[in-house]
């Protein structure tokens, strides 16, 4: 039933300039799910993120998000789209010279169809749901990193955005801003039904909230699966991947030479 996805990315092949990304990939979004991607640094999650949100145009296949086909859209249609996407990019940066109630605001405020009186409810439910309602009057610079990455939680779903893009949310956190964000991310997907797409690279984190996993490497999907599914293969590239073990398929080093024969010579 093709129905219960919001996103598709069908046989996508992909790449920048001659270095090939995607190699003929299929990613299924479940709607209400958290899907993560994973896999090595530079594999090509971002780029799977900028397809669905057609900041990336794909070469072949198609990506279909909300029933449209991406590469079919123009500029206002993808705009229109992407009204419905709430996004937390690794690269995002806070409004420094606007305070934390300002911040979550300001997509509500774009929009220019809600009085203030509104705004105000709906920022003071988002800061309510990322634990930060205290800190509405704070200046940025005042935030710890941690809180930082809540208040732009609280952005990304100010607008109740069917479909949330987050890469890398733990990034740079420590183990209890961690926890608190993984424990806020199964939340908002539970008690707001967001459909949520994970790029991470904290296994533990990942494999604890998401309900479908795609480990991607070299363009190719390695392994796919719910948590208990991948945690159970077999696979040796699955395998070494989880264990985060320094010998198998996966050569960390060019030209490829097993670690533990590097340490010996
Ligand atoms: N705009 C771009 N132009 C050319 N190469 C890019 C561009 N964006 C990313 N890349 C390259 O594509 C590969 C995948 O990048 P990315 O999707 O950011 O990986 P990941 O998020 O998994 O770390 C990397 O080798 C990266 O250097
Ligand atoms: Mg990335």
């Amino acid at each position: 039933m093709e129905d219960e996805y919001l996103a598709q990315l069908k046989n996508i092949t992909f790449g920048y300039n001659e270095k090939l990304i995607c190699n003929s990939i299929n990613i299924n979004i479940k709607k209400g799910q958290i899907t993560a991607i994973m896999g090595p640094s530079g594999c090509g999650k971002t780029t799977v993120l900028h397809l669905i949100t057609g900041f990336n145009k794909t070469n072949e296949g198609s990506v279909i998000v909300f029933d449209q086909k991406i590469e079919q859209l123009n500029r206002d249609q993808l705009f229109q789209l992407r009204h419905n996407m709430g996004m937390l990019f690794q690269s995002a940066v806070l409004f420094l010279d606007l305070n934390v109630f300002d911040n979550i605001a300001f997509p509500l405020r774009e929009l220019n169809l809600l009085p203030e009186s509104i705004i105000d409810d709906i920022v003071l439910m988002k800061l309510e749901a990322v634990g930060l309602r205290g800190a509405k009057d704070f200046a940025i610079q005042n935030l710890s990193g941690g809180m930082k990455r809540r208040v732009a939680l609280a952005q990304a779903i100010a607008r109740d955005p069917a479909l949330l893009l987050l890469d890398e949310p733990f990034a740079g956190q420590d183990p209890v801003t961690t926890g608190v964000l993984t424990h806020l991310i199964k939340l908002i997907n539970k008690t707001l039904q967001t459909t949520i797409v994970l790029v991470s690279h904290t296994i533990q984190n990942t494999f604890e909230i998401a309900n479908y996993i795609y480990l991607i490497s070299e363009g190719k999907i390695m392994g796919e699966g719910s948590p208990q599914e991948l945690i159970n293969s077999r696979d040796p590239w699955v395998e070494q991947f989880i264990k985060g073990l320094p010998d198998g398929p996966i050569h960390l080093r060019y030209p490829a030479i097993a670690f533990a024969q590097e340490l010996n010579v």
